[in-house]
């Protein structure tokens, strides 16, 4: 039997994040090879579709784009991808980002192994204030192939 996944729920999912009025924390959590990579691209290309603008999750170019007001104009999507590798000193940025209130629409969209992640990672995540959307990613394309 091929195991095959789908993950066009996951899809329009993310797709409801697109275009709302208010910030949101997505998660895609999952092991090695569950597509959380691919996701987030997907996820990227729906933001530029809307006009949003968007960045990938480097410290200076997330605080860059909040200061200077993105979400406000257009909406933001910053996307984080395996952040089960983020250092301490980036959990607690990140966290303290999330923990306050940003101006119009930012999506933080937040991929990692929860197997692997730190405490710290954690801790930042559970910071968040805004509406949090948990997107769990069983299977793996390894398996399936
Ligand atoms: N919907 C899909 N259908 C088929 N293959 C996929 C799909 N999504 C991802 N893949 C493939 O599976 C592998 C792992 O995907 P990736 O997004 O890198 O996973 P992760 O970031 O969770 O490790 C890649 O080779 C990717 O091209
Ligand atoms: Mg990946």
């Amino acid at each position: 039997m091929t195991l095959t996944l789908n993950r066009d729920r996951e899809l329009a999912l993310l797709a409801t994040t697109v275009g709302g009025r208010n910030p949101i924390l997505v998660e895609l959590r999952g092991g090695p090879e569950t597509g959380k990579t691919t996701l987030l691209s997907e996820l990227s290309e729906l933001a530029d579709l809307q006009g949003m603008a968007r960045h990938d999750g480097t410290l200076p170019r997330m605080l860059g784009a909040l200061v200077g007001g993105a979400a406000e104009h257009s909406g933001l999507l910053l996307t984080f991808d395996d952040l089960h590798l983020a250092d301490d000193p980036f959990c607690e940025l990140l966290g303290q980002v999330l923990r306050n209130p940003l101006a119009g629409q930012t999506i933080f969209a937040a991929a990692y192994r929860p197997d692997q992640a730190s405490p710290a990672l954690f801790a930042a995540l559970d910071q968040t204030r805004t509406t949090r959307l948990v997107i769990e990613l069983d299977g793996s394309y390894a398996e399936a192939r």
